[in-house]
Formats: structure tokens, sequence, C-alpha cells
């Protein structure tokens, strides 16, 4: 799908199922590496983020195979051979996701090649937390022009302290420390739900962590993983993004399956603009009737804060706000790319550095051609021209495939008039 087609400006109504998180299953299926049998993903989204994940397995020896919304992977094949062989570039270059394969990989075959990862265009995406980390472990790292060689004689358990929660270098302190020999603390872990999600798969396959969710993970490594069934719980910033199509057009939706507990920060910030969010039996409930009120100042966080995520679909909610307000993105610096094409679409918002922008709302958005230039940003500006008078073209939507199973589709049945080609 290269271009979205959106006749916007009519509020949202009905209900739909959220698809299992993105961010949640690429460390899953990372891990999967570790175990010698079968495990049974369920609630696997369908996405390109996965489907690149599922040729880096390939490119391993895993056997991976597709039974509905369950993706079922046999790492038997993985071997030293597969491991060193070199992985896919265009998967490993195209999500930062393809870095969480070093930890599970070391755990597995002792050493390894990797790219440098890819991913979204949002800033500096280093590595050396990632690095460090493993390296308290016992890995030694060469670093070449194209990636990362690392090796070990025998990961040992250790004490690892992050100078900042990051959530991937969390990922694969835990995949390296399943399988070492002795204990590993990490202090200063990320505490994003899907680190917890890691944690429970790799619970299920018989790994003896605790306390993730929490800053400080205790991981006593055992002598191997069994595999596991599992279900992938529903993706926070999708239904984050429904809830913020609702927001800026108006309306009453029913998103099944999100996950409310996770999405607290979002569910509060969402009620300070006038949104009414309820917990149902089946996922969130979510009426609006009227213009969204501005917040004084959105300010990005680690996890239980608002997350960077949601920041670009909710600076195009705050577009149509009444007042101004200040966006404050601490986790990544140029994160602003929808800025340009908001403006193009009548929205008083300017960039002030790169971690700042202020919004002042205007009453209406007029419809535009406007292009996608990273994943979530892309979703921001599908929701723009869900909102805006008369028709917005979204182009570059192979970013926004990268983590919507079909944003046309789910937002059809909330009766937005939209189209993709
Ligand atoms: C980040 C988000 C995560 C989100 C994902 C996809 C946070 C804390 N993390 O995870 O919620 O789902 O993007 O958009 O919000 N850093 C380093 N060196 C490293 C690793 C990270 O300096 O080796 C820095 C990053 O530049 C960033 C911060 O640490 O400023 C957090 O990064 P990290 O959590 O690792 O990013 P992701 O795992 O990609």
């Amino acid at each position: 799908m290269e271009s979205i087609y959106i006749h916007g400006g009519v509020a949202l109504q009905g209900q739909v199922r959220i698809q299992g998180s993105k961010n949640a299953v690429l460390p899953v299926l990372a891990a999967t590496v570790l175990i010698e049998g079968t495990s049974i993903i369920e609630n696997c989204p369908r996405l390109l983020d996965v489907y690149h994940m599922q040729a880096l397995l390939k490119s391993l020896g895993c056997v991976c195979l597709w039974d509905g919304e369950k993706l079922k992977v046999n790492a038997a094949g993985v071997d030293l051979v597969h491991a060193l062989g070199g992985m896919p570039q265009d998967a490993a270059k195209g999500m930062r996701s393809s870095i969480i394969l070093l930890g599970a990989l070391l755990g597995r075959t002792g050493e390894v090649r990797i790219e440098y990862p890819g991913g979204c265009v949002i800033g500096e995406r280093p590595v050396d937390i990632h690095i460090e980390a493993l390296k308290k472990l016992n890995v030694q790292f060469e670093e070449t022009i194209q990636g990362l060689y690392a090796y070990t004689d025998r990961l040992r358990g250790a004490e690892i302290d992050l100078p900042v929660p990051s959530v991937g270098a969390t990922e694969n302190s835990i995949l390296a420390a399943v399988l070492a020999e002795g204990i590993t603390i990490i202090r200063g872990a990320a505490r994003e739900p899907e680190v917890v999600t890691l944690c429970e798969f790799l619970s299920a396959c018989g790994a003896d962590i605790t306390g993730g969710g929490s800053s400080t993970i205790i991981i006593k490594g055992v002598e191997k993983l069994s595999g596991a069934q599992f279900r992938i719980p529903g993706d926070r910033i999708v239904a984050g993004t429904y809830l913020c199509a609702c927001m800026a057009a108006g309306g009453e939706v029913l998103l099944k399956e999100a996950p409310v507990e996770q999405m607290q920060a979002v569910l509060h910030v969402a009620e300070q603009m006038g949104a009414c969010c309820q917990q149902a039996k089946e996922g969130l409930y979510v009426q609006m009737h009227e213009r969204p009120l501005t917040l004084e100042k959105l300010v990005t966080q680690p996890y239980p804060g608002f997350p960077t995520d949601m920041q670009s679909p909710f600076l195009s909610v705050l577009t149509l706000a009444k007042g101004t307000c200040i966006i404050e993105e601490n986790i990544f610096e140029n994160r602003f790319h929808t800025v340009p094409y908001l403006q193009a679409m009548g929205a008083a918002v300017q960039q002030t550095d790169a971690h700042h922008v202020k919004v002042s709302g205007v009453e209406e958005l007029h419809g535009f051609t406007v292009s996608a230039k990273e994943l979530r940003g892309g979703a921001a500006l599908v929701i723009a021209g869900t909102a805006a008078k008369g028709e917005t073209v979204v182009d570059g939507c192979r970013f926004i495939e990268r983590g919507y199973e079909n944003i046309c589709r789910d937002l059809r049945e909330l009766g937005v008039r939209i189209y993709g080609v």
C-alpha cells in the first residue's frame, strides 16, 4: 500500500478489535531462538516488522509457520553456521528490533554477527548501552563498518546498571541472562509493558525471572528453556491511535481488546482533553462530543509516563484543541516530521527546537496531500486526515504498515471513509 485516501470530517462510530502488540511480539519472537522446541505465539499481528523478524529467524535456521493468527516457530535448526552467516540486510536494516537478536543468539550459540539496526528516522538511536550491558555478562565485541561481531566463551551472570531505562537494552540483557551461569541483576531497567510480556513468555518457557515491570529485574540462569504457547496482548499504541482519531473527529467507539491497564498515562491526558474513556468488559469505550480542550504541556517520558510513540498522534489532536500547548519530546530528538504537513492542512504549529513544538488549536483542518516519513508520524497524519474537511492523501504508507495490520480496514469499521492503494 503506497497511499491512503481519506474523506474526513465525519464523527466516528462503531467498534474494532485491536491487533496484537508489535513492540511486545518482536522481542518474544527473538526469544524463540533460545528454545530448542516449538513456540506457539498467539494473536501475532501480521505486519511488515513481524515479516522482517520472520525473515531474520528463517536466515538463522528457524522454521516459521502461520496458522491463522498464530505463528509457530521451531528453532531446532539454529546453529553457529547460521548465526555467523549474516542476516538479510533489508530485514535487519528495516527495523530497530533486529538488535535484540544479539542477546538471544549469544544465549544460543555464543557467537553472532549482526548488522547495525535500522528503523524509523527518529533521531539518534545508538546501541552503546546494549553493548556495555552485554559486556558485563562476559561478551566481547568487535565493531566493524557493517555491524557487530560479538562472542563469549560462557555467558556469566552479573550486576548491570543501565544509565537510562532503555527498553531495547533491558530486553537484550534479559535475553542474554536467562541461560547464563549464575544470577543477573538489572538495575535501572525499563518498566514498559513489553518488557513484562517478554519476562512472562520466558518464564512460561522455564526461565527464572523476577521483577519484570519494576526497575530491578533479577534473573537466575537456567540450563535450558522449552517451547510454550503464549498470547500477545493488544497493542497499546494502536489502541491509542484510534482513541486519537475519535478525539480529533469526535464520535463514540469501542476498542475491543485494548490493553486499558497499560494505557493509564494516555487515558489521563485524553480525559483532560475532554474525552470520556471507560473500561468496558470488551475493552475501551470512548466518547468525544466536543472540540478537544488543550493542555498546558505534554511531556514524553519512559513508562509509566506518557509514551513517545503517542506524541505524534496527540499532536494531531492538539492542532484542533481550544488553546495553546507545548509538547516536549524527551526520548528522541527529530520526532516532529508531521509539522510541515499539519501546517499545510491549516494547523498553527511551530517546532521551536529539536525537542519542542508549540501548537495553537484551530477550528478545522482541511484536506491536503501529505507524506508519512516514519511509522507513528504516518499514523498521526491519517488521524489529521480523519478529522479534516475534504480529501487527504497520505503517501509513503509502507512506514505505516510496519506497525498497523490494516489501518484502513480498522478505521472503516469505525465509519471513516478511507481506502488504501
Ligand atoms: C523506544 C521507546 C519505546 C518505544 C520504541 C519505539 C522509551 C523509553 N522507549 O524504545 O517505548 O516503543 O522506542 O518507538 O520510550 N539510548 C542510548 N543508547 C542505547 C540505547 C538507547 O543512548 O544503547 C537512548 C535512546 O537514544 C533514547 C533512550 O535511550 O533516547 C531510550 O531508548 P530505548 O528505550 O532503548 O529505545 P527503544 O528500545 O527503541
